[in-house]
């Protein structure tokens, strides 16, 4: 029997999770956030549940409260409801951030609790994206045995793949999901400024660039890395990428460290595919590490 839950913080993370899991057959208590605004839409599109800003109403008679308060108040959130005794005797209390561990939750144990993470591998702009995107996602799962079980039946239920790492691999954990999705974000803004600077539109830049950044995810998933790696690094055309370097000093230096730093690990990727000749890639470190 899938136990009761309540969420406290009715976010995107939140009232997503209380809809996908309510309609895989958990019994949803509740929404508690900061302002009551924000729990009723969240019990509202569930069709059930008690929306209200007094969390210790709902999490007492709750099996697992989900904590999906932004990750700086989550240890706060979960140290006030600890102090007013507002965790029942063998509830699962879980926050679903990438960066935090279960260890912040530690003060829910004294009430009997036993605390884990659940973070969704996903990018959620809205609820209703978050809806769609959720299932098939990856959970990375960590915590107390009991609570680690829950959260990957939890994931389960609403159509995610569990995967477990240790409690301390999730600074680096969340390091790579950061790296892979917002730096992605940052990079392709990179671009935009370099086409900027060159005369094209922005419209148009990011119009002609979309193509490419697509044709590149599906060959890392389709042909691997190293060898999807294409360009003049992996050529090893050195007076290309010196031209490069020349242009953006002129146009937009403050690009610069962006380029040299992702150009000597672009040569790491080069080398490994068995493209850029040894003698090449020690001109390129050289040219790109000035
Ligand atoms: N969004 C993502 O892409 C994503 C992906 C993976 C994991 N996560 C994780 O999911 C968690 C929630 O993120 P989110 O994106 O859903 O954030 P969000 O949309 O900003 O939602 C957070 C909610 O918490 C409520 N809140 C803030 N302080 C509170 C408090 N002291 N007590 C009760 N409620 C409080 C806010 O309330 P009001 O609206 O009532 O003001 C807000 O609705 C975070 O741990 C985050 O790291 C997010």
């Amino acid at each position: 029997m899938p136990p009761r839950f309540a969420i406290i913080g009715a976010g995107k993370m939140g009232t997503a999770l209380a809809r996908l899991l309510s309609q895989a057959g958990y019994g949803f208590i509740g929404a508690a956030s900061r302002s009551l605004d924000s729990a009723r839409r969240a019990c509202e599109l569930v069709g059930a549940g008690e929306p209200t800003t007094d969390a210790p109403a709902l999490t007492r008679s709750a099996g697992l409260v989900l904590l999906t308060v932004p990750d700086d108040a989550i240890a706060r959130v979960c140290r006030e409801l600890a102090a007013a005794s507002a965790f029942g005797e063998g509830a699962v209390v879980a926050h679903c951030s990438g960066a935090y561990d279960s260890t912040v939750l530690a003060p829910a144990r004294a009430c009997g609790a036993s605390v884990g993470s659940m973070h969704p591998l996903q990018t959620l702009a809205t609820v209703e994206q978050a809806m769609q995107a959720l299932p098939g996602s990856f959970c990375c799962v960590e915590g107390d045995p009991h609570a680690a079980s829950v959260l990957s039946d939890v994931a389960r239920a609403f159509g995610g793949r569990v995967m477990s790492i240790p409690t301390e691999g999730k600074p680096l954990y969340h390091a790579a999901a950061v790296t892979a999705c917002n730096f992605l974000v940052a990079l392709v803004e990179a671009a935009l400024k370099l086409d900027e600077a060159a005369g094209i539109g922005r419209a148009e830049a990011l119009q002609s660039l979309m193509p490419l950044v697509r044709a590149t995810v599906d060959n890392i998933e389709r042909v691997g890395i190293p060898q999807c790696l294409t360009g003049p690094i992996a050529r090893g055309d050195v007076e290309t990428t010196g031209r490069h370097l020349r242009a953006i000093g002129q146009a937009a230096p403050d690009l610069l460290p962006l380029y040299r730093a992702l150009g000597l690990q672009t040569v790491e990727v080069a080398l490994a595919k068995g493209t850029l000749p040894r003698e090449r890639a020690a001109e390129l470190r050289e040219m790109l590490g000035q």
